[in-house]
């Protein structure tokens, strides 16, 4: 379908997810051989590792978008977008998903204030998305058993920054093009490691009753 947009971006999802699936594969694997659980955390901080995942889904979705786009360079200025903090943008054109590349879905040509949307759009999310990263490594500094994810979120976050930053000022070069790729997948895999190493307290309990000999659970009863 000659790089159809949302093709190509379906296709990255479907990469990151297979990678997210062999993840939570080896984390398993891993409790299983040292024989060790998951470890307890409460119920905020499971929910907020949930948000951090979804959330940093939703910004490779819109990362891929604007390279399935070829929208890289329509703002070549960092801070702001060639020049201006709220450039020319067309949100409803850079919103129509079902199209072949460089065009409409009605056949007319796409436009450069279309362009420029979907790349500010995934810079302004990453704003948001890097402030939720930060926000959660704060909240993870009395978690013993995640100091290495914590750290690893950290160093990567700020990776990510720097790789998205080089491909506006530096015009896309084809290693930070890379490693913000690789960085994305890097991301996504610390966080499912972390959701895999970890369980809220009561599912723990429901775990340990359920593995319990039948006796035993009715006497807990
Ligand atoms: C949490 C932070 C971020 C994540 C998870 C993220 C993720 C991604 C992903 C997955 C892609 C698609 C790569 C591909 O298809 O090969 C992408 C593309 C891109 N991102 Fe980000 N990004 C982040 C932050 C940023 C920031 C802060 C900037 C700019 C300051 C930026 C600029 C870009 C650009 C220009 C592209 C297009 C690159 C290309 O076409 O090769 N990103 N991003």
């Amino acid at each position: 379908m000659k790089l159809f947009p949302a093709i190509v971006t379906l296709h990255l999802l479907g990469g990151l997810f297979l990678l997210v699936l062999l993840c939570v594969q080896a984390v398993g694997h891993q409790q299983a051989v040292l024989q060790q659980p998951p470890a307890p955390i409460s119920r905020p901080l499971r929910n907020a590792l949930w948000a951090v995942f979804s959330l940093l889904f939703i910004q490779v979705a819109l990362g891929g978008w604007v390279s399935t786009n070829y929208a890289v360079l329509a703002c070549s200025t960092f801070p702001d977008c060639n020049g201006s903090w709220w450039p020319e943008m067309n949100f409803a054109q850079a919103a129509d998903i079902w199209r072949p590349l460089g065009l409409l879905s009605d056949g007319t040509t796409i436009s450069f204030a279309a362009l420029t949307a979907i790349h500010y759009i995934h810079r302004l999310a990453a704003y948001a998305v890097i402030a939720a990263v930060l926000l959660l490594v704060y909240a993870l500094r009395k978690q013993p058993a995640l100091t290495s994810q914590r750290k690893w979120l950290l160093g990567l976050i700020a990776l990510q920054f720097a790789t998205g930053l080089s491909n506006v000022v530096l015009d896309w070069p084809l290693l930070a093009a890379v490693l913000h790729t690789g960085g994305a997948a890097a991301l996504v895999t610390v966080m499912t490691w972390a959701l895999a190493a970890t369980r809220t307290r009561s599912a723990l309990a429901l775990q340990e009753d359920h593995n319990a000999p039948h006796g035993a659970r009715s006497i807990a009863a």
